[in-house]
């Protein structure tokens, strides 16, 4: 898969809806939609994702077959590619929260969202990342401004986009490759070395209900293992994890 830049908008209602809509229209695998400002960002779980200007905005189309979805977690590696592309741009070393936040100093820096859609015989992913690069710190709603952070916030410096994007694009490239090949274990374990998750108690809300317990690893496919206290193990798939305590 080669990324190939579509559309770079300097504001946009939502980088997902437009590369859904280009996906839709059959746009092919590596179709890149960037934004600089969104006014309609969306956020796992319904939630929405606030977008001022200063961040990193884009969305992915991507067609994996069925084999590569089982696979590995797509949204995992790119987190994992959203991490490094940081790391390298900023020089700072930051961590992951299952299932796919990207994080720096306890705050949250990035988050990726994976809308898998069926139409027919036709399926595809859209893979949405949103980083916080050069983002204010009163830029952010009253809501998430004690919880979020940006690049510029926590180093007191500007940093190129450009740059960010350029990484991001060429680990994600390599790391879509491994999985395809059906060598991702290599990936999931340097992921699983930057999650601050593992190894803590954790109460996860998942489907309505919520389970507590240690996050115990990841399984081969990035789901989170979890030991309930009882030495039951549940594997989940999605959830909003709480981290409670290191063990
Ligand atoms: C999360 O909730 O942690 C995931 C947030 C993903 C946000 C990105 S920003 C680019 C793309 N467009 C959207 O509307 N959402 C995703």
């Amino acid at each position: 898969m080669k990324v190939s830049p579509a559309e770079q908008h300097e504001r946009l209602g939502s980088t997902q809806e437009r590369a859904r809509e280009l996906a839709q229209k059959g746009a092919p695998e590596g179709t890149l939609v960037v934004a600089r400002e969104q006014t309609g960002g969306k956020g796992r779980l319904g939630r929405a994702w606030a977008s001022p200007t200063g961040g990193l905005y884009l969305s992915l189309v991507l067609r994996p077959d069925e084999g590569m979805l089982k696979r590995a977690s797509i949204s995992l590696v790119a987190a994992l590619a959203a991490s490094e592309a940081l790391d390298a741009t900023a020089r700072v070393s930051t961590s992951l929260k299952w299932p796919n936040d990207i994080v720096l100093h306890g705050k949250k820096l990035g988050g990726v969202l994976a809308d898998l859609v069926r139409e027919g015989k036709d399926s595809y992913l859209i893979l949405g990342v949103g980083l916080n690069v050069n983002t204010a710190r009163d830029a952010f709603p009253a809501e998430v401004r004690t919880l979020a952070t940006s690049l510029a916030i926590e180093k007191s410096a500007t940093f190129s986009t450009d740059e960010v994007l350029e990484h991001f694009v060429s680990h994600f490239e390599g790391h879509y490759e491994s999985v395809r090949k059906g060598s991702g274990a290599l990936l999931l374990s340097r992921a699983a070395d930057r999650m601050t998750t593992l190894g803590s108690r954790v109460r996860v809300k998942v489907a309505g209900r919520t389970i507590e317990g240690k996050a115990s690893g990841l399984n081969a496919t990035g789901a989170l293992v979890v030991e309930l206290d009882d030495k039951k193990r549940e594997i989940l798939y999605a959830g909003d994890v709480e981290e409670l305590r290191s063990l």
